[in-house]
């Protein structure tokens, strides 16, 4: 969602907060803004675009002063206009502040405020905050945010300047992410770590219902009955090159050809000689693992894709039911889970609000949450009882592509560790898998090779209105991720079916127009998925086959794209690199912006 920054020391803030947002304009890119507080009051510059647009704005105003606000905006309520970007002020510019995240209820307070006289300049429900806070505000700072969040409905972090108090800055979590960082007499607060590492590896990342006042010589925290307490600082351990192109076009391009290394640290602490050892992370007990009786899989996007992909892997393994849903959907069913359920949590960013509230919902069950997310302090992190860490390396790239890998082998192995402690889990099958595991990061390496004839099928098929992807078993959930990927970078329409299905309707949509990818690994579900081939090709449309060495391909396809053969529960792992890669080139053909797709943010911080 938005991206916010704050700052208050001795640089210039202007630089350190535009630093901050460029850093940070993966999470929304419609507009930006900054505000100074001098002697003068408040300089605020705002426009429509890129963080870019908004230093071209400011050029040498010589907007120059040691405390500043920033934010760049993923558009919830009010157009993409000037008058909608942030920062926002009071009719009496007694405040400005900036905002992540939506205040439900703030149609019902505009009216109050619109009968009380105030005059607004946008259509954003922030500007109801910034006139409400300031009808509340009458010198102290505290009580006014106090009773502002105790009015306001939602989920929200505001950063706030008050034009009467020019030695410090508020910042406040009700939902949304905040990290403050403090330095030698400064300090800096941002929705997300990479905005601040430079500047400080001393960190608090705020909890939830909390306020905090910085000023150049540090932070004091409150809760939002006003009751002030202390919040230690954390370490982070971000490393900087992460957030830099290392000479790829773009992040999507570099994460993509992390991804053998991603494999190699997503194992490293979790496979010894030949067997699965996660005690050293997952504390539970083997009688705690034979409790269990239900295994519930919740994420979003391409996250549930890779529970999905679990999900279908695990069933051979585990003897519990095994449950994989979208979090929107879970955080709304009426749950019959409980003490002896264990809900693993899927989410790269931690802080997908669908996914947090899922997690709250399942934890009023009873259940044994656990989290397998790449931000190890980020909210759904610290909420549940265990973290797997996806160790992934910061991903940049808007379209999630190494995290997947990651996803699937933290889940993987966390499912066969836990048939391990439930003795469900054969020692040929461990000591089979694990071999074949160890081999992937190589085999990942030699499928990144392929770009040469996936960028020949992307521009062969790139113009297409619309894709088709087809897969079976642990191939139906890699087919959806296929089609998301084009789908989100290309802005191509693409569906994704189980290849059994296609017949009960899709197929009325094949002709020559319409490219179908087929996924279909060497698997027992092969010969079927051929069969889905024929029928395809019965009806004319161009087939790009998808699948293993040794495999011998059906006559008359339009595409044959092979990838190394490995064991078939971890086809997933080869088969779904060249649909991100292929996605990639048709995207660069068609000029899209890669990593920063139209109307998509990384981390979705709204409902
Ligand atoms: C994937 O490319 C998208 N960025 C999106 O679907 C994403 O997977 C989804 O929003 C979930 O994000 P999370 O893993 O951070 O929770």
């Amino acid at each position: 969602m938005c991206g916010i920054v704050g700052y208050i020391g001795h640089q210039n803030a202007c630089e350190v907060v535009l630093k901050g947002l460029e850093r940070l304009e993966y999470r929304g890119y419609d507009s930006a803004g900054i505000a100074l507080l001098g002697k003068d009051g408040f300089r605020t510059v705002k426009t429509v675009g890129k963080v870019a647009d908004l230093k071209n704005k400011i050029g040498d105003s010589g907007l120059v002063g040691g405390l500043g606000i920033g934010h760049t905006r993923w558009a919830t309520h009010g157009g993409v206009t000037d008058a909608n970007a942030h920062p926002h002020s009071d009719e009496h510019n007694r405040l400005v502040l900036v905002h992540n995240g939506i205040i439900e209820n703030y149609l019902e307070l505009k009216e109050d405020l619109l009968a009380a006289g105030v005059h607004f300049q946008s259509q954003t429900d922030t500007e109801v905050a910034a006139q409400l806070l300031a009808r509340l505000y009458n010198g102290n700072p505290l009580q006014a945010l106090c009773e502002l969040f105790r009015r306001c409905r939602g989920a929200f972090a505001f950063v706030i300047l008050f034009n009467d108090r020019p030695n410090e800055l508020y910042c406040v979590r009700k939902g949304a992410p905040l990290v403050v960082a403090l330095g030698e007499n400064e300090a800096f607060c941002a929705s997300d770590v990479p905005a601040i590492v430079e500047h400080a590896d001393r960190v608090v990342f705020l909890d939830e219902g909390e306020i905090c006042r910085l000023d150049a010589s540090g932070a004091s925290f409150w809760d939002l009955n006003g009751c002030a307490h202390d919040h230690p600082t954390t370490s982070v351990d971000v490393d900087p090159t992460m957030i830099d192109k290392a000479g790829y076009t773009h992040f999507m391009l570099k994460e993509i050809n992390e991804q053998g290394s991603v494999l190699r640290r997503a194992m490293s602490g979790r496979i010894t000689e030949d067997t699965i050892d996660l005690s050293g992370e997952w504390g539970i007990s083997a009688a705690q693992a034979k409790a269990f009786r239900r295994l519930d899989l919740v994420a979003c996007g391409t996250s549930f894709y890779a529970a999905t992909v679990a999900q279908r892997v695990l069933e051979n393994y585990l003897s519990i039911d095994i449950r994989v849903d979208i979090a929107s959907e879970y955080r709304y069913r009426p749950l019959k889970a409980d003490a002896d359920t264990l809900a693993l949590f899927v989410s790269q960013s931690g802080e997908t609000l669908d996914t947090l509230e899922a997690l709250r919902h399942v934890k009023e069950k009873g259940a044994y949450t656990v989290a397998a997310t790449n931000a190890p302090n980020s909210s759904i992190a610290r909420e549940v009882n265990d973290v797997l860490r996806l160790n992934a390396g910061i991903e940049i790239g808007v379209a999630a592509t190494k995290t997947f890998t990651a996803q699937l082998m933290a889940l993987i192995l966390a499912g066969l560790y836990l048939a391990k402690l439930r003795g469900e889990l054969d020692e040929k099958d461990e000591k089979r898998l694990v071999s074949a595991m160890k081999e992937l990061p190589y085999k990942v390496e030699e499928t990144l090779t392929l770009e040469a004839e996936l960028k020949a099928l992307a521009s062969k098929f790139s113009k297409a209105r619309d894709f088709l992807f087809l897969g079976r078993g642990i191939s139906f959930p890699v087919a959806l991720e296929g089609a998301l990927k084009l789908k989100e970078i290309s802005y191509i329409h693409a569906e994704a079916y189980a290849a059994g299905e296609m017949k009960h309707g899709p197929i009325a949509l094949l002709d020559e127009e319409l490219p179908v990818v087929v996924v279909a690994p060497e698997d027992y579900l092969l010969e079927k998925t051929l069969s889905n081939v024929q029928e395809t090709r019965a009806r004319k449309a161009p087939v790009i086959f998808l699948t293993t060495e040794g495999v011998t391909a059906p006559a008359d396809i339009a595409g044959l794209i092979r990838v190394p053969r490995t064991e078939p529960e971890l086809s997933a792992f080869l088969t779904v690199i060249p649909l991100q890669i292929f996605a990639y080139e048709a995207a660069l053909l068609r000029g899209c912006n890669i990593d920063q797709p139209r109307n998509l943010a990384k981390s979705v911080t709204v409902e």
